[in-house]
């Protein structure tokens, strides 16, 4: 069986789309995987319940205890290892990680951003996106390289910009292709690790 650990900082909704997908349908048919840990940097990240609810152990690695980055991340991967993970998948995960953590975990550690990638990584995407006047923006899911929002690309989904959109619409109708491109492309990626 193997082990994927999600880590997120908030409302979990792309992590819970995964668990959904590992605890039924095609994935849990055809992939013998498990998500075998949902681990948080923030005690109050909304997130949590929804993994206590579908039997997933979690655990909270609070940044704030920890007077450098690197003594969090070496907390954090101690917290990871301990699942034996083939995959590490960040999930909304709004930490920037040490260059040792990320070697640590290099071609298993994959993330979602919210924007066609390479354009808009960081904060803001959508706004960014608006105000450049982008007809299209979407979703990537990539290899997680040192550097931030970037890494070789696996796979993405455009959506429409509208025109009067808001920040907020253009994220909703993102986070709903997130929700389906980020299982697929996990399914796609364990059969190799
Ligand atoms: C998602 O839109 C994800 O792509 C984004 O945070 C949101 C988390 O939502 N991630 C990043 O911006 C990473 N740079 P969720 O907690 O409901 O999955």
């Amino acid at each position: 069986m193997k082990n994927i650990v999600i880590l997120i900082s908030g409302g979990g909704s792309n992590m819970a789309a995964i668990v959904r997908a590992a605890q039924q349908g095609d994935w849990r048919r055809t992939l013998d995987a498990q998500v075998a840990a949902v681990i948080s940097n923030r005690a109050d990240a909304g997130g949590l319940a929804f993994a206590k609810e579908h039997q997933i152990p979690t655990e909270v690695v609070d940044h704030k205890r920890f007077p450098t980055r690197e003594a969090f991340d070496a907390e954090l991967a101690a917290a990871i290892d301990r699942r034996q993970p083939s995959l590490l998948v960040l999930a909304g995960f709004m930490r920037i990680l040490t260059p040792g953590f990320v070697q640590r975990y290099e071609g298993r550690m994959v993330n979602i951003h919210p924007s066609l990638l390479p354009a808009f990584p960081g904060l803001h995407t959508h706004r960014r996106a608006i105000e450049e006047g982008c007809k299209f923006s979407g979703a990537t899911v990539h290899r997680v390289t040192a550097e931030l929002d970037h890494g070789p690309i696996l796979t993405q989904a455009a959506v429409p910009i509208l025109p009067d959109d808001t920040e907020e619409a253009l994220a909703a109708r993102i986070l709903t292709q997130e929700h389906l491109l980020y299982p697929r492309a996990i399914a796609a990626l364990l059969p190799s690790l």
